[in-house]
């Protein structure tokens, strides 16, 4: 089946790219990249669109079968139409299968809600696109918390507002894997699955973090209020409002979740633990 990937020169599309080439080779494999050159040492054929132009993607998709779609990063409200340009284009072209990358989360009780309701939409449409379809809910990625290590060492600590809510993790490693299995077996059509891993607090991340990098960090809960005006200060009010939503999120349990990774991956998730050690093989 002749596979495409979109935004496959992030990290995510990537990691899904590398894996899939080792589960099934190169042949059938494109990758579909707003800026190609970034997607080139992949080593698979890459195609140029743009999640806003629907003409790119009526060209990106001849012959294409089966499709990735992976979620944009924009503003929420510009995602349901960038979306709906690569739903559209795949009914179009005949494309059999779409596969989406949503996330986790509630979709109307804090700061990350819009992000959450705008993949909610993106889910409906392409259930009415009457093309076969498989939703992973991506849980919350443990990797840009290890990228931030320096910034809570230099804090002493990690400061947030999640209090003692418990956070179901994952990581794009293990999302790689998941995705690698909804896009090549057919038993997972038609299925939404939550895409997570163990459930933990931030002081057991702390811990965690503490036992494999030889730190010394506490985790330290603020207020919702406090945090978010503080992530505002540092990152503005669009993405300072969604990543204060996120650990509000969390606080109010909206990110534990019973997991579904095995169903897709066909092997437990990784502990956190195992993520942790993980990264730092990749990393190093
Ligand atoms: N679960 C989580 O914790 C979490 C965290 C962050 C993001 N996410 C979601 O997961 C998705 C993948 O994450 P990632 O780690 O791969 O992010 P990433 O490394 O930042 O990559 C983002 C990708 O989106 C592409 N892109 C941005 N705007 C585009 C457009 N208008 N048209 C086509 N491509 C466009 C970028 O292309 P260029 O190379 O051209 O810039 C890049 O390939 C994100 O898009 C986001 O929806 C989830």
């Amino acid at each position: 089946m002749k596979t495409a990937i979109t935004a496959v020169s992030g990290q995510l599309g990537r990691a899904i790219a590398n894996r899939l080439i080792t589960e099934t080779g190169k042949d059938n494999l494109i990758g579909i990249a707003r800026t190609p050159p970034k997607a080139n040492d992949i080593g698979i054929e890459i195609r140029k669109a743009d999640y806003n132009n629907r003409k790119d993607f009526d060209e990106a998709l001849k012959g294409i079968e089966c499709l990735l779609l992976i979620s944009s990063m924009d503003h929420p409200q510009n995602r349901i139409p960038q979306h709906r340009n690569i739903i559209e284009a795949a009914k179009a072209r005949g494309v059999k299968k779409i596969v989406y990358t949503s996330i986790v989360g509630d979709p109307e009780k804090n700061g990350f809600s819009p992000v959450v309701k705008s993949n909610r939409q993106t889910e409906e449409d392409i259930k009415k696109s009457g093309i076969d379809w498989v939703i992973g809910r991506n849980g919350l990625y443990i990797d840009p918390d290890l990228e931030y290590i320096d910034q809570y060492i230099a804090d002493g600590a990690i400061i947030n507002s999640a209090g003692d809510g418990l956070c179901t993790y994952t990581s794009r490693g293990e999302l790689a894997e998941a995705y690698a299995h909804l896009l090549t077996q057919e038993v997972h059509n038609g299925k939404t699955y939550h895409l997570v891993g163990n459930p933990i607090s931030q002081a057991q991340l702390a811990k965690y973090i503490n036992d494999a990098f030889n730190t010394q960090l506490t985790y330290k809960a603020i207020s919702v209020e406090d945090f978010r005006n503080n992530r505002i200060k540092d990152l503005g009010q669009l993405v300072g409002t969604i990543i204060g939503g996120i650990y509000e999120g969390i606080r109010e349990g909206a990110f534990n979740l019973k997991s579904d990774f095995e169903k897709a991956a066909q092997r437990p998730h990784k502990s956190v633990p195992e993520m942790i050690e993980a990264y730092k093989q990749f990393r190093d």
